[in-house]
């Protein structure tokens, strides 16, 4: 086997690498200071749950209406029906102009079925176990190296921001002395929302960089995803350079972001209640429903978007063809008739019920497996590591934040150092 994956992205020197120190300014930019937003959320559930709001701050078809849905049943049905809700509007109101034209999460069918058949094809769950074994469990491991012998570490800023970023450019095959680059622009496009002209810059940037990396494997193919994205095919079909890089661009937001923000989640909501982080401690095969517990309670990413085709219905609510519905996930994690005690953290619940955090329906999140597998790796290697791990009583009151996205502020912890 090409050894390339394993080694080729450096982790021991990431903690104090070139883009964590915008760490605060990106997160409070991206993530909006909003420290709870349930109550608000909860209320708007049971008052109006198709609600018509205020459209001028965010995009949406000019003169038409923006409607904001929160019960867990309707989003459900919203994202299974895609022909009457598209999502076309994402690359032309949102992410275009610095993703490109080809990015799947805006496309509808039977380009999307293509796309999605084509680029699946290098997320097969055998690349899944050679990722974990021989990139994920290395790359937690050296970043966990670069604290465990001090008794202390603030694990945002040392572990779960590196961490994904790395992940990826270790999948992507990319050259180990590239990193620090790629972490520069991984946090410069990810501030897309606030600083628009960086954002459009770095992603111009990627594509170039990325042009010369596709260019050597399709020369030279190695066990990488740059090069099972050179040789996909379907019907005889292949990926155009084009949507590759599109792809590529689009790992960014849709990889890295969102895992940061679910493993500081994760981490942040066992913390806060040590009696289920011992039991976790305790009995690793918690890990998997502390996960899927963290992921409905605290949601990385609060909503997403579709835009009505035609004139239709949600729960007696008209939405005119043209609306744009806003689809908020994080109120239909916490719906009561389907989470008894839905503000509650906890790992045993009688009858856990899937969440919506990886969404649902044809556009249903590509990473899950991924996700999940770099989430289990990271606690059972901190576990492992970190004897005693606890939150440091002296911190600087961390608390989960935010209105789009939403992770730690910071994750001050002490441990026994070994
Ligand atoms: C906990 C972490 C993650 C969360 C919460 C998350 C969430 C989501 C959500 C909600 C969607 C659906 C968007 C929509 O329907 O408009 C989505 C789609 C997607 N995600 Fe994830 N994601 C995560 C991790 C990942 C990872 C690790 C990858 C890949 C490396 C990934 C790749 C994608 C892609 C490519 C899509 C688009 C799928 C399509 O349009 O068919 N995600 N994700």
């Amino acid at each position: 086997m090409d050894t390339s994956l394993g080694d080729a992205v450096g982790a021991g020197d990431a903690a104090d690498d070139a883009g964590n120190e915008d760490l605060g300014l990106f997160d409070d930019a991206v993530a909006g200071d909003v420290r709870d937003p349930y109550p608000e959320l909860a209320d708007a559930r049971r008052t109006h749950p198709v609600q018509q709001l205020d459209s001028s701050l965010m995009p949406h078809e000019e003169g038409q209406g923006v409607y904001f849905i929160y019960r867990h049943e309707d989003i459900a049905l919203v994202l299974r029906d895609a022909g009457t809700f598209s999502s076309a509007h994402i690359i032309d109101l949102i992410m275009g102009p610095i993703m490109g034209e080809h990015i799947m999460l805006g496309m509808d069918d039977p380009q999307h079925r293509r796309y999605r058949a084509l680029v699946s094809t290098a997320f097969r769950q055998k690349t899944l176990a050679l990722w974990e074994h021989e990139l994920v469990a290395q790359v937690a491991g050296e970043l966990i190296d670069g604290f465990a012998d001090r008794g202390r570490a603030e694990l945002t800023r040392e572990f779960t921001f590196p961490y994904p970023t790395q992940v990826i450019a270790g999948i992507l095959g990319l050259p180990r002395e590239d990193y620090r680059q790629f972490q520069r622009w991984s946090t410069a496009i990810l501030s897309f929302f606030t600083k628009l002209d960086e954002a459009i810059v770095a992603s111009q940037e990627v594509k170039e960089y990325m042009a010369t990396i596709l260019a050597e494997r399709r020369r030279d193919p190695r066990e990488d995803l740059i090069s099972e994205l050179a040789v996909a095919e379907l019907d005889g079909e292949r990926l155009s350079d084009e949507e590759i890089f599109s792809f590529l661009r689009l790992l960014l937001p849709a990889g890295v972001e969102t895992t940061y923000r679910a493993t500081g989640n994760l981490l942040f909501s066992l913390l806060s209640n040590p009696r289920q982080l011992d039991a976790v401690r305790a009995d690793r095969n918690l890990i998997a429903p502390a996960i899927e517990e963290a992921l409905r309670i605290e949601t990385p990413l609060l909503n997403i978007t579709r835009l009505a085709t035609k004139d239709t219905e949600i729960s007696g609510v008209t939405i005119p063809a043209g609306s744009t519905v806003m689809l908020m996930l994080a109120a239909a994690n916490r719906d009561e008739t389907r989470y008894p005690d839905p503000d509650r953290f906890d790992i045993g619940r009688e009858e856990p019920r899937p969440h919506l955090s990886f969404g649902n329906g044809p556009h249903a999140c590509l990473g899950t497996h991924l996700a999940r597998m770099e989430m289990r790796v990271a606690l059972g290697l901190l576990l492992d590591r970190l004897p005693n791990v606890r939150l440091d009583p002296d911190g600087d009151d961390p608390h989960i934040h935010g209105q789009v996205f939403r992770s730690p502020t910071s994750l001050p912890v002490l441990f026994d150092p070994r």
